[in-house]
């Protein structure tokens, strides 16, 4: 959602601006623009849509500057159009790009027009350009002005300026939205997302909450709130390792679900011993603080959300203790109860969600025995911010539906279940039991890769309805839940997921000869119950696609049941995700989406 880049180099920055913003297009976002600092002037180019129009613009214009800004915006306040879009400048002298959003816009606004600005856009970001032109007035100096233009705002930013006087030079300013530096030679950058720059350099410095920076191409100063001068510590990122191609795939949702074999190894690897999970896999000391856990709080978004609905029958069973999950968006809001050790844990792919990152913020003056973040990006916010954390190692994630991120939260949710329990010296039997489930986790969805073909048989009948029902029981549900959200973001089908036993209780009504109904139906405690839901979707007439197994075979006559590898009690619920995934990736194939950038999402929601 949003990303920023700006550059101070020795040689022209254009293009390197608009391919940092094409490495940032999967953030998601619906116009772009681009401010040049030019010797003669300053050239904004703005448009509404793909970068690739951008660069078009940019390619006829030609223009040769060292310095400048560029920005992909993800609507907020004021629809896209090239109006909102970002630069906004303030009297052709300030231009800023701004990602997050400003609370108190209408009280900045209503001033900012007593002192007799005119302000051409919706957005809540031109005034910042105008604050800053206002205090530039009073201080002459730009970095003064943009400290100054900060203290007024209320909400979350980060933001890069350029002055048409100063030319070489780029300003920026962070709080509680992703902004960092890249160092490179002879030219140095700031952007959101070190995507932007990894082809270009792979050392950085994270600005933190409250920090300005000024960029030019020998030097890089950063600034804390305070306004004194710190180091900030300098950090690589492996470009290879970020390395953000398709390959041989269509999309890179489809490379992403087809990676995740090495993903799920890639997070269990060095973590699980012969038979048990290794000590202090979250961090120092973190198995002896988990031997005092009595509860755990989760809080996530979207799709890491359901990786702790899912997970949360490992912490009753093999830990012994209750969990408690809440929206990320919801759970400040309600003035929660904190009981005495209760372990309080953020799921997230990108470690930047505004929601989450809010709620790790309240968690912290509650008294909580700790913080925990499941996450994977290292250099995240959320990753520094948290006592103890474990990295999925999932690799960059491109595709915005979620895929190899919430299977590989999957395995990481087990092994802190398997880290409080062996702390806890709770259940060594079915601890011994999930390491070798989870070893065995990459053959079985290699096996379930191999069902391609036969979901391919039910797609054509899925693409042609705009509604579907997903049912599951127990974990079983929340994997239905993730399938049919799956569906819904890539291919804009409505698809609901319930409790298969709570169909009869509404759903049911929705049920005739045509909605297709997708049904989870593992080999577990509760098969035979889902068998029985099933038979009511029959009794209607109704359409099923039964993903399960030998003990859980059904007869369909209107539908199919699709043959599932025998997994084990723990991969279980990873493995069933496999089949969802290709499904809605199939599906949103027929229907000509746009499925790794679906229209309105956002990939790192950096806004409350
Ligand atoms: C957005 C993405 C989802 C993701 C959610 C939470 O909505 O489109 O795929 O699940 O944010 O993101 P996080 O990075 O915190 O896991």
């Amino acid at each position: 959602m949003c990303g920023i880049i700006g550059a101070a180099s020795s040689r022209s920055v254009g293009k390197i601006l608009i391919k940092g913003l094409q490495l940032m297009e999967y953030r998601g976002y619906d116009s772009a623009g681009v401010v040049l600092n030019k010797d003669e002037e300053i050239l904004r180019l703005r448009s509404l849509g793909k970068v690739s129009k951008l660069e078009e613009i940019m390619i006829s214009e030609k223009p040769k500057a060292f310095s400048g800004i560029a920005h992909t915006r993800w609507a907020t306040h004021g629809a896209p159009s090239e109006e909102n879009a970002h630069p906004h400048g303030s009297h052709d002298d300030i231009y800023i790009v701004h990602n997050g959003i400003i609370e108190n816009h209408e009280e900045i606004r209503c001033s900012l027009r007593n002192k007799g600005y005119e302000i051409a856009s919706e957005t809540d970001s031109e005034l910042i350009a105008h604050l800053v032109h206002f205090y530039k007035k009073e201080s002459q100096d730009t970095l003064q002005a943009l400290m100054k233009a900060t203290t007024e705002l209320n909400g979350a930013y980060s933001i890069a300026v350029v002055c048409k006087e100063e030319k070489g030079k780029v300003y920026a300013a962070r709080q509680k939205s992703p902004l960092l530096v890249g160092l490179g030679i002879e030219e140095n950058f700031v952007a959101s997302d070190p995507l932007a720059i990894v082809n270009i350099t792979e050392k950085f410095h994270m600005l933190e909450d409250g920090d300005f920076a000024v960029i030019t191409k020998e030097d890089v100063v950063i600034y804390d709130q305070e306004g004194i001068i710190v180091e900030r510590e300098e950090l690589k990122i492996d470009g290879a390792a970020t390395a953000t191609t398709k390959g041989e795939y269509k999309h890179f949702m489809e490379k992403e679900i087809y990676e995740q074999p090495d993903c799920i190894g890639n997070t269990i690897n060095g973590r699980l011993g012969e038979s048990d999970v290794l000590d202090n896999v979250f961090g120092l000391g973190s198995s002896n603080s988990f031997k005092d856990v009595k509860r755990v709080q989760f809080v996530a978004c979207g799709t890491s959300l359901h990786a702790a609905k899912t997970a949360r029958k490992w912490f009753e069973d093999i830990c012994e203790i209750p969990c408690y999950i809440d929206f990320a968006s919801e759970y400040r809001y309600r003035n929660p109860i904190v009981e005495d050790n209760t372990l309080f844990v953020t799921i997230s792919q990108s470690g930047e969600t505004a929601d989450t990152l809010a709620a790790l913020n309240y968690a912290k003056e509650e008294k909580y025995l700790g913080i925990v973040s499941i996450c994977n990006v290292p250099t995240s916010t959320m990753a520094r911010e948290s006592d103890w954390k474990i990295f999925t190692n999932a690799g960059p994630e491109i595709g915005v539906a979620s895929t190899k991120a919430f299977t590989t939260q999957l395995a990481a949710l087990l092994i802190l279940a398997l880290s409080i329990s062996k702390s806890q010296d709770k259940n060594q039997e079915k601890r011994k039991q999930a390491a070798q489930d989870l070893r065995e986790t990459p053959a079985l969805i290699r096996e379930a890769f191999k069902l391609k073909d036969e979901i391919n048989t039910i797609t054509n009948n899925i693409s042609s309805n705009d509604n579907a029902l997903f049912l599951g029981r127990g974990m079983y549900f929340s994997i239905a839940q993730e399938g049919a959200l799956k569906l819904k973001e890539i291919s804009y089908i409505h698809a609901e997921a319930y409790p298969a036993g709570e169909l009869k209780h509404g759903p049911l009504a929705l049920v005739d000869e045509t909605i297709p109904v997708v049904a989870l139906a593992p080999e577990d405690s509760l098969v035979e119950k889902l068998l029985s839901n099933l038979e009511e979707v029959k009794a209607r007439g109704g359409t099923l696609y039964v993903f399960g197994n030998a003990g859980s075979t059904i007869e369909i006559k209107k539908g199919k049941f699709i043959n599932m590898p025998k997994c084990g009690d723990y991969n279980a619920p990873i493995v069933y995700t496999i089949p969802l995934q290709i499904l809605a990736y199939e599906v949103a194939c027929l229907r000509g989406t746009d499925l790794d950038q679906p229209r309105n999402l956002a990939k790192s929601v950096t806004v409350e």
